[in-house]
């Protein structure tokens, strides 16, 4: 036998056994609490052995139980930050798209892979309104922004004599974290990153924009980019598209929209997005508002050869010898990655498995989820909406107890997971739908635990 071979009906039983506890697993999840109840000692010491010198064999399948009962369960229940919840079929693409092991990157090593991504990415284009732009796939919004802004750089910003390249780029005060990280990764300069004000809907405010953008040329400085948030982490804002794009035009700089929560929501709405075909490069998370299993996102951009301006650096090792234009295709030429995963396959089976509609139909739940819970917050004495609710995050708290002390009893509960943020300088409870198996039940569920909760802090 060869090294690593395992015997034909061994290996047959090996996937049944691990599809019986796939299949076992998403029947128990309900039943399962919205988060393991476990201290970090206890999981670190369960876990903590020796790579065993002689294999263990099917004996590693045994550990799957207690793995599950220490992780997150994609329960309904869980509303805890933008986290989506893994649809099936797309677990069985994830696994099939690992049983073929192949290289996403270009053509010549992956036909299929390469066909198939193009057009989930297409997909996902037209199903936000932006037909005709090109885009890849990638492991998450953080990277999809750092990317969009790379292509910005790349594209507007030439190097000054010592190679730096300082850029300045607009985002709201509300904007996700990642973007500052991206500023600061891609060298565009320490304090370039410019927050602006919002308006009381936590929107970006344009007249604040534009004085940050005058004073910035006053002073000699370079204006970059405007990053626009289509769906704010916190309470799910959408800046206003069609003006920040007109603004952008007008100054000469990149528009890119961080939409990695928010921007699948087009698919239901896609009223709440214009403009959003504006944008220069837009990053968006399957993995969150289209409920495909980790990780699945992706940047689009108007402009292929601006992404392949900012990555194009091919060695002698990747050079392609055939020059039809269909097979000199190269992801790598596009985005940071070179090795890339078969991410496209599960979003292949999953869209076409379920159909647009019925897409379209789990993202309009969760809006209505959304304004359940709001409506129900507004209708409880105990309880005060602290954030317009525009798209699927609901920002609450109670009006006399400690919030913060009501979240961790809430957690300590465990029939349902909220995260929090802060909002106006207030500890906001925060419950975000982005989960196909969510029910109107266990938006209820909320206000009864956030009041059980408050309740027991008095005892
Ligand atoms: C608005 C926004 N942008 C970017 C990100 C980062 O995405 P990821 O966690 O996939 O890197 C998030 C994550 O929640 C987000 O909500």
């Amino acid at each position: 036998m060869r090294a690593l071979e395992i015997p034909d009906p061994e290996l047959a039983s090996l996937v049944s056994e691990a599809a019986k506890l796939a299949t076992d697993y998403w029947a128990s999840l309900e039943a399962r609490p919205a988060y393991p109840v476990t201290s970090g000692g206890e999981t670190s010491r369960l876990f903590d052995r020796a790579w065993p010198d002689e294999g263990r064999g099917r004996a590693v399948l045994d550990d799957f139980s207690a793995i599950a009962e220490h992780v997150r369960p994609c329960t309904g229940r869980f509303f805890g930050y933008v986290a989506g919840s893994g649809e099936a079929v797309g677990a069985i693409g994830d696994f099939l798209a690992s049983v073929l092991n192949q290289n996403s990157t270009s053509w010549r090593s992956a036909p299929a892979a390469i066909a198939i991504e193009r057009v989930v990415v297409g997909w996902l284009a037209e199903a936000v309104g932006c037909g005709g732009f090109a885009g890849s796939l990638c492991g998450g919004g953080s990277t999809a922004n750092l990317m969009g802004l790379a292509i910005a750089r790349e594209s507007l910003l030439p190097a000054n004599e010592d190679g730096a390249r300082p850029g300045i780029v607009y985002v709201s005060e509300q904007a996700h974290m990642s973007i500052a990280k991206a500023v600061s990764l891609l060298g565009l300069g320490r304090n370039n990153l410019r927050l602006i004000s919002v308006d009381e809907n936590f929107r970006l405010r344009t007249d604040a924009l534009r004085d940050a953008i005058a004073r910035d040329r006053d002073a000699g400085k370079t204006p970059l980019a405007i990053v626009a948030s289509a769906g704010t982490v916190a309470t799910g804002a959408i800046d206003p598209l069609r003006d920040l794009a007109e603004i952008a035009k007008m100054e000469g700089l990149w528009l890119h929209v961080d939409g990695a929560f928010g921007v699948m929501a087009a698919l239901a709405v896609p009223e709440m997005f214009d403009g959003l075909s504006l944008a220069d490069s837009i990053a968006l998370d399957a993995h969150k508002w289209l409920y495909q299993p980790i990780d699945c996102s992706c940047l689009l951009y108007r402009e292929r050869d601006a992404a392949r301006n900012a990555f194009s650096h091919s060695g002698d090792y990747v050079k392609i010898f055939n020059q039809d234009p269909e097979e000199v295709f190269a992801f790598f030429e596009e985005s940071i990655e070179l090795t890339r995963r078969f991410r496209a396959l599960k979003l292949w089976m999953s869209l076409q498995y379920h159909g647009r509609y019925a897409y379209r139909e789990a993202i309009i739940r969760d809006l209505r989820h959304a304004q359940l819970l709001d409506n129900a917050v507004r209708a409880h004495p105990q309880l005060e909406l602290l954030a317009p609710v525009p798209l699927s995050a609901v920002c609450f708290r109670h009006r006399i107890k400690n919030n913060e002390a009501i979240l961790k009893r809430v957690i300590a509960r465990g029939r349902v997971y909220l995260s929090n943020a802060t909002i106006h300088g207030r500890f906001a409870l925060r419950a975000c739908f982005v989960n196909h198996r969510t029910t109107p039940q266990d938006v209820d569920e909320i206000i009864h635990e956030v009041i059980a909760a408050a309740d027991e802090l008095n005892a």
